[in-house]
Order: structure tokens, then C-alpha cells, then sequence
């Protein structure tokens, strides 16, 4: 049994096995946690569910706590279903209970379950009684999805924040203090970079609203991974400084390389940057974890992209990571193109159009090499990325 405090349970379900979630998109290596809360008071109140393949488990944790058919209320902060896949096993045993759901959050339930449950929509600053303590609403549109809202619990101030502040981290433990803290900033970080940052205006602007608000936060309880007990105001700086697109002075050069020349001179513009004083990392694509790459791109201020040419075109093995930094809009990077080439040599002005596709500020026209590059030409490598590091200060 996990508690949070006397009267407050966590009843959600630990994935130990899953390690891609969004279909096939997002990497989450060391597993994840769908959280789910119990909370008795006058009235017995659960909010938000679990994925629906781990509706079992949720359901026997659940169990242990109460009877459930005597619970009264559930708030659904977030409709995705990772959260709501367990709603409809549920509501058989309690048919009757209301449904707390944003008016988008009405939306996205009824549109995936096509279910007429006993809904009951709520908007900012609503509240209702539970006995001894009260349950707040706010919205939080986009954080993740337009349905997206938190809930506060009055008495114990806790705030169940649903996505926001949450990572994808598996453990024996529900608390920041009793795991590594540094796997879990790790998580955290990789989270918002992967989910949050084109909702970054909206971060900041809820950030605002909820300091606004006053109100003590003794615990922030999201909707994946651990909760954060110990110093719970750490991780709402920490999006906020997210939120503001704030750069590491580093850079991250990711490529793919069909016999090694474009490789070679990802090396030497690495050698070039950390000349420079720049710390960088290099990634080739084709063997990284995109996942992982984009944190590391979220976190640095450069981002140096390669190909080869081939077809008149790039490597198709980058378009997954160009597509994702089109997507996820991260603030005020700088970049620029690489690769070699044979005969036509397109690529990097193909990666250069990419790059302002992605709103990424490009402060070197690029560098292209015909086949292998020799010493004289992998000293220009070293020069470009010398060039590119100073360049890039100027913007930091
Ligand atoms: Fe964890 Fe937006 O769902």
C-alpha cells in the first residue's frame, strides 16, 4: 500500500516493461508509472486512472484500499489514454459516480469511449466539497492536450498535476526522496523537452497563474513517475527556466554517414567546437535514440546537422529528428549543415532550409566536402566548427 498522506492513496500502476510510449515514438528506458490517486474523505474521490492493459493491476490496488463501488466521485484530469484506458472497467462497478472533466476533457472521454457516464464539467477555480477538504480546478490547456487540467486538494496541498512534471520512471518507490534524484531530473528534463517545450508560453503563463494563486503546495503528484515530496517547488523553477528556452553553452552534432566521410567530418567540427571551449556531443542517427538526442538538442545552444548526399537528397535516416525539430519548435537554437558528397552535393542546403523550417537561427552557410575529406580539408572542418563556436557565444 503507498500513501501519501493518511487519507491519501496512490493506486495507480507501475510499467516496468514498457519502453516506447506515443505508439513508437518517445523512448522511456527506464519504464514508466501510470498514477492514479485515492483520496477518502466524506466522500471517496479517485482521480484519473491507467492505461488500459494494466486495468488488472490498477483495479486489485485499488481494491486494497477500498470497496469500489463506494467510491463517489472521479476526476479525470486528461482524456489520453494512458490515464483513461482503465475509465470504462471503472465505471462498471460504479456506474453512477459523477465524472470530473474539463469541457474538453468531456470531449476527448466521450470521443474515445462513447460512453453517456454521469459527467460533470468544470472550469478554473471551481470547487467542490469532500468533507473535510475541498478539490480545486484548473485548467491547464496544453499541458499536454487541450483537456488537460489539475486538481488541488485542499488541507493536504497537493497538487495532482496530471502530465505536467511528470517522467517516464519506474521504481519500487512514489517519492523524490527515496529514488536518485538524478536519474529522475534526467527523466524529468528529457519529458518536457519531448512532450512540453512547443507548449513553453503556456508553461510559463500556468506557472504564473499557479504562484498567483498562493496557495501552499506541500507535494506535486503527476500523472507518471515519482512525486515530488522534497522540495516540491524545485520542479516548477525548473520548468520555468525550461520554459524559457535557456541554453547550455554546448552543441550537439547529429549525422548519418553512408562510408564514413561526413562521419569523419563530424569529428573534426567536434574537434573544431571543443577548441573553442564549446563541450559537444556527437550522434549519429542512425544508431541513436532520438529520444535522447533531442534532450540533449533541448539543452544545448548549437545544433550542427550531416548527411551525405545521396539521390540529390539527405540520408532518410535524419528525417525523423528534422521532423521532431520542426515539431517541437524548441526557442532560440543555432545552426548549421554538413556532409560530403560525390557529385551533386545538395545536402546541406537541403539540412540549411530544414534547419529555418525549425525556426533554427543558421549562423554558418555550411560545409560540404567531395568524397574523403584529406588532412587540408579536415582542417577546415576544425576551422568551421571554430567558426560556428564563436559564432555561436555571440548568440548565447
Ligand atoms: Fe500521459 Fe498526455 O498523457
Amino acid at each position: 500500500m503507498k500513501k501519501l498522506r493518511d487519507e491519501v492513496y496512490w493506486v495507480g500502476a507501475t510499467d516496468w516493461i514498457v519502453r516506447h510510449i506515443h505508439g513508437n515514438e518517445l523512448s522511456t528506458h527506464r519504464g514508466s508509472t501510470y498514477n492514479s490517486y485515492l483520496v477518502k474523505d466524506e466522500k471517496t474521490v479517485l482521480i484519473d486512472t491507467v492505461w488500459e492493459p494494466l486495468t488488472d493491476r490498477f483495479l486489485e490496488n485499488l481494491s486494497e484500499i477500498t470497496d469500489i463501488s463506494k467510491i463517489d466521485y472521479v476526476v479525470m484530469n486528461h482524456g489520453e489514454p494512458d490515464h483513461s484506458g482503465a475509465l470504462p472497467a471503472l465505471m462498471e462497478y460504479i456506474p453512477n459516480a459523477t465524472v470530473f472533466v474539463s469541457k474538453k476533457g468531456l470531449e476527448s472521454i466521450q470521443k474515445h469511449y462513447h460512453k453517456e457516464w454521469n459527467f460533470k464539467v468544470v472550469s478554473t477555480g471551481d470547487k467542490i466539497n469532500i468533507g473535510k477538504n475541498n478539490l480545486v480546478f484548473i485548467e491547464a490547456p496544453m499541458l499536454h492536450w487541450p483537456d488537460s487540467m489539475f486538481t488541488y486538494l485542499t488541507g493536504e496541498n497537493i497538487l495532482f498535476s496530471n502530465d505536467a512534471f511528470g517522467q517516464h520512471y519506474a521504481s519500487s518507490s512514489i517519492f523524490n526522496d527515496e529514488v536518485d534524484e538524478t536519474e529522475v531530473n534526467q527523466e524529468a528534463l528529457k519529458y518536457y523537452a519531448n512532450i512540453l517545450t512547443p507548449f513553453s508560453r503556456l508553461v510559463t503563463k500556468k506557472i504564473d497563474e499557479l504562484k498567483k494563486l498562493g496557495v501552499p503546495v506541500d507535494m506535486i503528484a503527476p500523472a507518471h513517475g515519482i512525486i515530488w515530496r522534497k522540495d516540491p517547488m524545485m520542479i516548477v523553477e525548473k520548468y520555468y527556466e525550461w520554459a524559457a528556452g535557456k541554453s547550455n553553452k554546448s552543441a550537439v552534432i547529429a549525422y548519418n554517414s553512408m562510408w564514413g566521410a561526413t562521419h569523419k567530418m563530424a569529428e573534426f567540427i567536434g574537434k573544431g567546437l571543443g577548441e573553442a571551449g564549446i563541450e559537444y556531443k556527437i550522434f549519429n542517427v542512425a544508431t541513436s535514440d532520438k529520444s535522447d538526442v533531442l534532450a540533449e538538442v533541448f539543452k544545448a545552444k548549437g545544433i550542427i546537422l550531416g548527411s551525405s548526399t545521396v539521390n540529390n537528397g539527405i540520408l532518410t535516416s535524419l528525417l525523423p529528428l528534422i521532423e521532431d525539430l520542426i515539431g517541437l519548435k524548441f526557442n532560440e537554437k543555432v545552426g548549421a549543415a554538413f556532409g560530403s558528397y560525390g557529385w551533386s552535393g545538395e545536402s546541406t542546403d537541403i539540412i540549411t532550409d530544414y534547419l529555418t523550417k525549425a525556426k533554427i537561427k543558421i549562423i554558418d552557410k555550411g560545409i560540404k566536402l567531395k568524397y574523403m575529406p584529406n588532412d587540408e580539408e579536415l582542417e577546415e572542418c576544425i576551422t568551421f566548427g571554430k567558426n560556428f563556436a564563436e559564432k555561436m557565444l555571440e548568440e548565447l
